[in-house]
């Protein structure tokens, strides 16, 4: 097993770059499923949740070629089959924008309840359900298989959203594009991943108004054709850098980003006391002074991300005073607060509030991701501790972040991956 080893407390200096959007990647390339030719794709992370999905769509019969190392084209002209392995599709969250890409083009999808990072709490589909449904689709979940079928195409329809669901927004509009009629989604979810896939869409033949916006009309058409698209900057990754560099201290430009996607993690963090100056496609994160404490309450876009919630939270053990967090999308996004308790940090979690009382430094130690964000904000906290810091769990990590430990030691981290070799199973005495 893989572990990451980080010996903290030094500020960082320089550049990051930034890969393309983990989220939006993997909306796209299910929608590649729908498209008759070849889709290129650039600017796609190479990121483990990526080459899963990448492979799941190899097995369904498509041709996947490197053209360099980020960008892909993708030909599904010779998919056949509605269902894929059951077992890599339960590594992600991401395999049920299959359901939406398989009803729009076979009628009919067989695909494993989604798997991805578990941070507690049920993680439901309901809304999924209730939007094909409302497009004629017969949608039953048995055994942790969801299957849909559709006779001829979905039909056009309203649905309405009772929450704000990224996935389900994503997977409508998948299942809406070549349906039969207009599908209107309201109460639509806005985040910038959301509009790259509606660009995608339209790229290759699609017709989707209002992404962004929480009305969303898509007009179904008779079929999509090939073309090429160029994925958008992470958010969440350019966010990770942003509050990593607030809790070391030092200026790293981050670069290739939007900085419009990144205002309203900007704005918090600048209430703390860091300087952050906007170009063009990079940002100026500076932090020499004290940490300040703020309030912070997770929500869809364009509110603070929950996405970041873990990675703010840790830099806020940091900040002068007591600070609250309250996350408003998961039910259960603070369990890695106990692995921060071991580095000496004071965080009391009731329910979805977190109460953080500020202290001076965190101490390195030994401690585990348990999700993706978590080992972001784990990774964050090993940075800022004095001493050495052993972070466990990192494969997580790898699904979401390119090149972590090469980005950091670019602007000055003391950070590196070792291999620790599994404990030799016991055997028992008979
Ligand atoms: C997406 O998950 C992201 N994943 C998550 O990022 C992110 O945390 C989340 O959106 C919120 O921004 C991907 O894009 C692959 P939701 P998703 O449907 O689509 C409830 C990361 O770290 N809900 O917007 O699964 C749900 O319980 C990952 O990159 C229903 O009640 O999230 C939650 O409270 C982790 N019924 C809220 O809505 C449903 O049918 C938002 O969930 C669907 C969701």
């Amino acid at each position: 097993m893989t572990k990451y080893v980080i010996n903290g407390g030094k500020p960082l200096y320089g550049e990051v770059e930034i890969s393309g959007a983990k989220n939006a990647a993997v909306a796209i390339i299910p929608a590649a499923l729908m498209v008759e030719g070849v889709c290129r794709i650039e600017n796609l992370p190479n990121i483990s949740d990526v080459s899963t999905l990448l492979n799941i769509l190899k097995q369904m019969g498509a041709d996947i070629r490197a053209v360099n190392k980020r960008t892909i084209d993708i030909d599904c002209s010779r998919v056949r089959t509605p269902s894929a392995t059951f077992d890599m599709m339960q590594r992600i969250r991401a395999s049920y924008y299959l359901i939406g890409a398989l009803l729009g083009r076979f009628g009919r999808a067989d695909v494993a309840m989604p798997g991805g990072c578990n941070f507690g709490g049920v993680r439901p589909i309901d809304q999924h359900v209730k939007g094909f449904s409302a497009m004629g689709a017969k949608v039953s979940v048995r055994n942790g298989i969801v299957s849909a079928v559709t006779e001829g195409n979905l039909r056009g329809s309203t649905v309405y959203m009772d929450v704000v669901s990224v996935g389900a927004t994503i997977n409508i509009m998948l299942g809406a594009t070549l349906a039969d009629g207009v599908t209107y989604i309201e109460n639509a979810a806005r985040e910038p991943h959301i509009v790259d896939l509606a660009n995608f869409l339209n790229s290759m033949g699609a017709d989707v108004r209002g992404a962004g916006t929480s009305a969303i009309k898509i007009r179904g058409v008779k079929k999509l054709t090939g073309g090429f698209y160029s994925i958008i900057p992470d958010q969440i990754e350019a966010g990770t850098y942003m509050a990593a560099v607030a809790g070391a201290g030092g200026r790293v430009v981050i670069k290739d980003v939007i900085p419009k996607h990144l205002d309203c993690i900007s704005r918090k963090l600048r209430e703390m006391g860091v300087t952050i100056v906007d170009l063009e496609d990079s940002i100026i994160v500076e932090r020499t002074g004290a940490l300040i404490k703020t309030h912070v309450k997770t929500m869809p876009y364009p509110g603070f991300p929950t996405d970041m919630q873990p990675q703010l939270s840790t830099v806020l053990c940091l900040a002068e005073g007591t600070s609250i967090v309250t996350e408003g999308v998961w039910d259960n996004r603070f369990k890695f607060v106990d692995e921060l308790a071991k580095m000496g940090c004071s965080i009391r979690v009731t329910e979805r509030t977190a109460v953080i009382e500020g202290i001076s430094h965190m101490t390195g130690a030994p401690i585990k991701a348990g999700d993706l964000r978590a080992g972001a904000a784990l990774v964050i906290a090993g940075l800022c501790a004095r001493g050495e810091t052993i972070i466990d769990g990192v494969g997580y990590i790898e699904r979401g972040y390119e090149k972590m430990i090469e980005k950091l030691t670019g602007i000055g981290a003391d950070i590196k991956a070792i291999y620790v070799p599994d404990e030799p199973k016991v055997q028992k005495r008979a």
